[in-house]
């Protein structure tokens, strides 16, 4: 067992097509706040978005490169099949379907997963996001101490084929939802699920690299025949939030992943700060993996290495944080450059495609 244990996500980058249309979609219909602005500092020419709560907190960072040259990428081997988003509780969750519902955006679901209750849908280009509910967690079907011990299998509710789909697709708030309330609040990142086409192997690199511990054995509730294993911070007697990776097994497939738009570039988790990260990094050194310098990605600090079936990972220090070079009370309003790339600002900003303004009308 790895001696360093993540807290969790620090953020998870996706690939965008449209920068304005993504910004539409995450800051104006989900509410998240756009908190920084920037380029991609291995590709200046392109935005680097990132939303999440209000200051950027370590846990609910989405972040976007805009890449609108680069195709529709495709779920598979070592990527993303989606990212899920923690909402407090079910009736908020369906006043989510309600909202994105009439705003155009189909969602199914509500589909009770047993340790909480999700929502499915995607964004503009084709990104698989859910929405979860907090609980009740995973101790509903095995004790609180011993989680991930045994294979748990699921009741015939649950399972594609025997629940109740008409139910579930009635499911709504009755009324509209025009605006994101405050009991409504997505706050961070709820889990992450890939693909893998061995999850024994990837079992032992996420507690091994990361220090994650096995939580759940189970399978696919809409594929039965796939096994679903998740991994979190656990230490026997709590599961941290904001801190589940969860796996299908597509075993032996030679389906694997295709970068692109509408598709996860990689998953970063957090490191307390650079002297973690340092030993971290070494410490994977000696895992045998192929891991980067530490770069400086201004905000944070970070490494980046490969899960075995492909998926690249990041480790993120949790500071400095995006008040460096902006007041923490005015996050995202314009467009901040590294120090290495003020010279060119003219330049890298006559690139860009201006961003949609923010709607003048409160959302809350
Ligand atoms: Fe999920
Ligand atoms: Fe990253």
């Amino acid at each position: 067992m790895s001696t360093f244990r993540t807290e969790g996500f620090h953020h998870v980058t996706m690939v965008s097509g449209d920068a304005s249309r993504t910004t539409a979609f995450y800051r104006d219909l989900l509410g998240l706040e756009l908190v920084k602005v920037t380029v991609n500092f291995d590709d200046p020419s392109s935005y680097h978005l990132y939303f999440g709560t209000r200051h950027g907190a370590p846990g609910t960072l989405l972040t976007f490169f805009e890449w609108p040259s680069v195709p529709r990428g495709r779920w598979g081997v070592g990527g993303v099949h989606h990212v899920a988003l923690s909402v407090a509780d079910e009736a908020a969750q369906l006043k989510w379907k309600r909202r994105l519902t009439d705003a155009g955006v189909g969602v199914t679901g509500p589909y009770d997963r047993g340790y909480f209750h999700s929502i499915y849908f995607t964004d503009p280009d084709g990104q698989v996001l859910e929405i979860a509910t907090a609980g009740p967690g995973y101790a509903i079907d095995e004790p609180a101490d011993a989680l991930g011990r045994s294979e748990v299998s699921q009741p015939p509710e649950r399972l594609k084929g025997t629940r109740d789909e008409v139910a579930i697709r009635r499911a709504t708030h009755p009324d509209p939802v025009p605006r994101v309330t405050p009991d409504m609040t997505l706050s961070g990142i709820h889990h992450v699920t890939g693909i893998t086409d061995d999850i024994a192997r990837a079992s032992d690199f996420y507690e091994e690299a990361l220090g994650l511990s096995l939580v759940k054995r189970t399978v696919n509730q809409d594929d039965r025949e796939t096994p679903h294993w998740f991994w979190a911070r656990y230490e026997g007697e709590t599961v941290t939030r904001g801190s589940s990776m969860t796996l299908f097994e597509w075993r032996s497939s030679p389906h694997t992943a295709r970068g692109g738009t509408g598709q996860t570039h990689h998953v970063a988790f957090r490191a307390r700060d650079g002297a973690e990260q340092a030993a971290w990094r070494e410490r994977l050194l000696g895992l045998g993996l192929g891991v980067t310098d530490v770069l400086d990605r201004v905000y944070f600090q970070s490494v980046y290495f490969r899960a075995p079936d492909g998926l690249l990972c990041e480790i993120a220090t949790d500071g400095p944080g995006f008040s460096v070079d902006e007041p923490a009370d005015a996050l995202g309003s314009g467009l901040r450059l590294p120090p290495w790339l003020e010279a060119d600002r003219d330049g890298i900003e006559a690139a860009l495609r201006p961003l949609e303004p923010a709607p003048a009308r409160p959302r809350s």
